[in-house]
């Protein structure tokens, strides 16, 4: 068979050219043109592999979603999941280049002994692949190595032997023979993503493909594929740390609040269960700076310690700068401690980091930030014993945060004796035997009672 010719498509107003051009003839736009496969007519219609049948039917008569889940054993990751990998479905999992996506997903390979797994590999060679699964000291027959790039026949492969799980590592790797372009580039990706979520319908054989998350987060990356996909999952932490944390992004068959955390050994990736003890057991008792609060990670309470390093300036411009934590709302606190409070910064640095490597976007932690910033700056510790959750205000005033409850249950359940929290949530919450709950209404009460 002579091979298609296939054409460019402008992303940004569907122009069509026969070949690659930078700027757009008809809406001017640069960098739009992506290279596209002709579609033969009879598989058009077929399009997203969603069955052809040409009547409408009454929502009553449609099946059932085939919501068949099995479990991997591994809990944190089927949490993530929504309880397990539904059959049929199309998983991203995103990440940077070595945070450990494909070691975890060999690891949820081998683990799935009574089922088959395809792990489809281009860009480690299956000797490589062997190597992991040593250091991971597990080898199984139940998985099977495919060293393949080219989408057709890993799609032949799937038509003569429906394995129960593909794992694509990595979707980057892969190449449609009907494209002119590179591996990796946006018409690529797409067409090898359609295609495989075609087979992952009809087939009904879950699949989970791997796509490096470029800084950019577009450029070849796996952005282009989010919305054929089923389910998108960001592996994500600091590279030096140990600690990684799976993020649901998108998920049709569950909440996408829930997170996986995982520790990085030297024998693999191995599940935290108990997060808010891993992360304070290196806490700095005594030491100023630190405030313990209670976040919530989906709809995990986690209680986490944030530290603030306030000192003289010796420059003209004094540095803001904040690790795990977001410098804007960082400049936004430290206005409300000046204007509300009367507490100056600018003549001081100040360094705000989120210990163990987390990155935290809630509001809750604003307290706990405003605290440390405060202790350290006056060099007074804040009571060990105590938690700290509030949002904080333009007028300085705390704000009510949701899920107090679980919040305050854990401090409770880790030992600690105080936990400072909104007034208004504090009106709610039953009070406890096992720890003092104190209500607050503005920044200088809670500083009061914190830092005294
Ligand atoms: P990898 O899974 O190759 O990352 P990705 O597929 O996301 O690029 O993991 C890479 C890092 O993980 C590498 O730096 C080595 C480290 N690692 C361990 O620390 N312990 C282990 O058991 C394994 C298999 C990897
Ligand atoms: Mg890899």
């Amino acid at each position: 068979m002579s091979k298609q010719i296939s054409k460019y498509v402008c992303q940004s107003c569907g122009y069509v050219s026969p070949r690659w051009t930078g700027k757009c003839p008809n809406c001017n736009e640069w960098n739009t043109f992506v290279e596209e496969a002709p579609v033969p007519a009879a598989l058009a219609r077929k399009s997203g592999g969603i069955s052809s049948k040409l009547d409408a039917i009454p929502l009553s008569e449609v099946d059932a979603i085939h919501d068949v889940r099995f479990s991997t054993g591994i809990t944190e990751f089927d949490r993530v999941l929504g309880g397990g990998i539904v059959s049929g479905s199309v998983v991203l999992l995103g990440g940077d280049p070595g945070i450990g996506k494909s070691t975890l997903m060999l690891q949820v390979a081998l683990k799935l002994e009574k089922k088959i797994i395809l792990y489809v590999t281009g860009e480690e060679s299956p000797k490589q692949v062997k190597l992991r699964a040593e250091r991971l000291r597990k080898i199984s027959d139940s998985v099977q190595i495919l060293p393949e790039t080219n989408v057709e026949i890993i799609s032949d492969i799937l038509d003569r032997a429906a394995p129960d799980l593909v794992v694509v590592d990595s979707i980057q790797t892969l190449y449609h023979p009907n494209l002119e372009s590179a591996p990796g580039s946006v018409g690529q990706v797409r067409e090898c993503t359609s295609l495989l979520t075609r087979i992952a319908k009809t087939k009904h054989v879950p699949i989970i493909l791997i796509g490096h998350v470029t800084k950019e987060g577009t450029i070849a990356g796996p952005r282009v594929i989010e919305h054929v996909v089923d389910t998108v999952l960001q592996f994500e932490g600091e590279k030096h740390y140990a600690y990684r944390i799976l993020r649901g992004i998108k998920n049709r068959f569950g909440s996408t609040n829930e997170i996986g955390i995982f520790e990085m050994h030297d024998s693999g990736l191995r599940e935290v269960k108990n997060p808010s003890e891993v992360f304070l057991s290196e806490r700095s008792c005594g030491a100023s700076g630190a405030t313990i609060v209670a976040t919530l990670e989906g709809s995990r309470p986690l209680l986490i310690e944030v530290q603030a390093l306030v000192s003289s300036s010796n420059y003209g411009m004094p540095q803001r700068t904040a690790t795990g934590f977001d410098l804007r709302r960082l400049s936004m606190l430290l206005a409300v401690l000046d204007k509300r409070v009367g507490i100056n910064t600018g003549a001081h640095d100040v360094f705000v980091n989120i210990a163990g490597g987390i990155r935290i976007d809630e509001p809750a932690v604003d307290l706990g930030i405003a605290s440390s910033i405060v202790s350290s700056l006056r060099d007074v510790p804040v009571d060990a014993q105590t938690v700290a959750i509030g949002e904080i205000g333009l007028g300085g005033e705390i704000r009510t945060i949701s899920h107090s409850d679980k919040r305050i249950q854990e401090a409770a359940k880790l030992g600690f004796k105080k936990i400072i929290v909104p007034k208004s949530n504090a009106k709610k919450v039953k009070s406890s035997n096992d720890i003092e709950i104190l209500g607050v209404e503005t920044i200088q009460e809670a500083i009061k009672e914190l830092i005294g």
